[in-house]
């Protein structure tokens, strides 16, 4: 028995921000942008589209692309560090959303790995026998945690969501998948303030403790060693050589990190996928989205390796090994 990937979908807000734009907000420039990050725009959500909005249609669109109903999903799963709310998850709002009366349904919080961790969720459930199909979704509005007075982090991250339907098969589709975490780094990349540890008061909206804090350059050094080492290792659990893989399709955080990871890897260019040009950094959506676009833009064949790679707040990083089966 194994577990496929039988369907995709991703959603993304239709205001479009642009490097230009960015430069009449905070003390940046195009270049600087572009030659630092590869980002040239990103996607932008409305006040009034909270992320279980594009969560939503990110998900029916991967379910009627595995030719399925919602009431063919056992289990939802929504990896997100901006949820609608607290509580309850957004996992509920889409499941209700999309009518799958009382299928069970949570987030988990892994930041840009967020959608590696679930899709380890959801393979290990099919594979121990819990449920035959689940439906993970990657979504994301950072903007809405977004310090647009900070260039350091304002120029880098945008909103969206991916989704994918895993479900049992004969065939085996995800050949592995690891991921790892390393929590004494969590200060590098957090948010400080909204949670227990520092409820939110006067005090905390005062000194914008409600927004992204990131140390760039660590967080872009440990990502560039993270990635490629794991990516090695669920290489080789899965058994599958480096110039065995057709697509590789890392997080899209920053294009000196996909290609130094790349590089490292030893995988050519052509077969990196890459889309930060258009959406920068949107965090738990960024494999799922590009993974999508990449199925739509023909990049990916009956039979082709899939390796996707993950990096982000915890720490957290992953990777995993997919054979391409839709037929
Ligand atoms: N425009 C112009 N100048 C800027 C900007 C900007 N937007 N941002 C920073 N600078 C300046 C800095 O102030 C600094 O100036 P100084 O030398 O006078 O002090 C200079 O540019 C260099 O700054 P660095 O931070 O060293 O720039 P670096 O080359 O490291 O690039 C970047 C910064 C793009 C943030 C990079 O470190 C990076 O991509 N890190 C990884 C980020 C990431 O992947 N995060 C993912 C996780 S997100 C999540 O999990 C939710």
């Amino acid at each position: 028995m194994g577990v496929v990937v039988k369907g995709l979908g991703a959603s993304l807000p239709e205001k479009i921000l642009t490097n230009q734009d960015l430069e009449k907000m905070v003390d940046t420039s195009d270049e600087w942008i572009t030659t630092r990050t590869g980002i040239k725009t990103r996607r932008i959500s409305k006040k009034d589209e909270p992320s279980s909005k594009f969560a939503i249609e990110a998900g029916r669109m991967a379910i009627e692309d595995a030719g399925m109903k919602p009431s063919d999903i056992d289990v939802v799963i929504v990896a997100t560090v901006t949820p609608d709310m607290m509580f309850p998850s957004t996992g509920c709002i889409v499941a209700s959303e999309l009518g799958m009366g009382e299928t069970p349904a949570f987030d988990i919080s892994a930041g840009c790995s967020g959608f590696l961790y679930a899709m380890n969720i959801a393979d290990s459930f099919i594979r121990a026998g819990k449920y035959s199909t689940a439906l993970i979704i990657g979504v994301e509005e950072l903007s809405k945690i977004t310090d647009w007075t900070d260039r350091s982090t304002c120029v880098l991250f945008g909103d969206g969501a991916g989704a994918a339907v895993l479900t049992r098969s004969e065939e085996e589709g995800i050949l592995s998948i690891e991921i790892r975490s390393d929590g004494s780094k969590g200060e590098l990349l957090y948010m400080p303030a909204g949670g227990s540890r520092m409820p939110a008061s006067e005090y905390t909206v005062k000194n914008r403790l409600h927004y992204v804090k990131m140390n760039g350059r660590e967080v872009f050094k440990y990502a560039v060693t993270k990635m490629p080492a794991i990516s090695k290792e669920a290489l080789e659990k899965a058994g599958v050589s480096v110039d065995q893989v057709d697509l590789f399709i890392p997080h899209q955080a920053n294009q000196r990190i996909t290609e130094s990871t790349g590089e490292r890897l030893g995988i050519d260019p052509s077969r990196v996928f890459s889309n930060i040009a258009k959406y920068g950094n949107t965090s738990a959506a960024s494999i799922p989205i590009a993974w999508w676009e990449a199925y739509k833009e023909g990049k990916i064949k009956e039979g082709d390796i899939i390796l996707l790679a993950a990096f982000g707040a915890g720490f957290t990083w992953g990777a995993a090994v997919v054979k391409w089966r839709r037929k």
